[in-house]
């Protein structure tokens, strides 16, 4: 059911894709459905800037060609998902690990367009474990300074990022000032990234329901 919701906000993401553009785009399992679509009109585009080597690997199979960051000063549209998007526009991302490129190219766009299935659209952050990209030696280091801020962090095994760093989960962190909390986690030594999306926030929301896709601007 939500993967049809994925694919349906996937598909409309569409009309925001301006011609002859070099876009951005996100990781997961929404993206792959909208570089599934992106597919169809790809002639329409001049290429994109991937967030993660598993939505390069889709790139590739599409014959969608893949622009370098480091050759443009900036981006008309950045094309993402998230694990969690509040009242605000806010989000947590990072449940599939590529947080830290989402937030550089992110950070070069003009505008964010987030999509998601409703299931994802939240008053308040709550339940989702808050991700956390950490340089590997800094593993412990950066535990201690969680659990001082009231966070449960739980290292994820098994999974090493793009940037062969680590990941540590933030579980139960009450999260009141959202912008205060990721400068402070962003601070800790040996914190690459925090997966806290309040700087940088979506300009505009796409959301997925069972009838309709709601659109939410800042
Ligand atoms: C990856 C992300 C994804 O946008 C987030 O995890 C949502 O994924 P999905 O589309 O599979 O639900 O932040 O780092």
């Amino acid at each position: 059911m939500l993967d049809i919701l994925k694919k349906s906000v996937a598909q409309f993401a569409l009309s925001y894709v301006p011609k002859n553009s070099i876009i951005g785009i996100g990781s997961g399992s929404t993206i792959k459905f909208f570089i599934e679509a992106l597919s169809t009109v790809a002639n329409h585009i001049k290429g994109v800037v991937s967030s993660s080597s598993q939505s390069e690997k889709w790139l590739n199979r599409f014959n969608i060609p893949i622009v370098d960051l480091n050759t443009l000063n900036s981006l008309d549209i950045y094309i993402d998902s998230a694990d969690q998007v509040n009242f605000s526009m806010e989000m947590i991302k990072g449940g599939g690990g590529a947080l830290t490129r989402e937030k550089i190219i992110a950070s070069v766009a003009k505008k964010f367009l987030c999509i998601i299935d409703y299931s994802k659209y939240v008053k308040k952050f709550k339940f989702f474990p808050l991700p956390v990209e950490v340089i590997p030696m800094s593993l412990n280091s950066v535990s201690r300074e969680i659990i001082k801020l009231g966070g449960v962090p739980k290292y994820r095994k098994n999974f090493i990022t793009d940037n062969r760093n680590y990941i540590i989960d933030i579980y139960g962190l009450y999260i009141k000032n959202s912008i205060f909390l990721e400068k402070m986690i962003n601070n800790i030594p040996g914190v690459v990234t925090v997966g806290l999306f309040s700087i940088r926030k979506a300009d505009i929301l796409l959301i997925s329901y069972t009838n309709e896709i709601k659109e939410v601007f800042v």
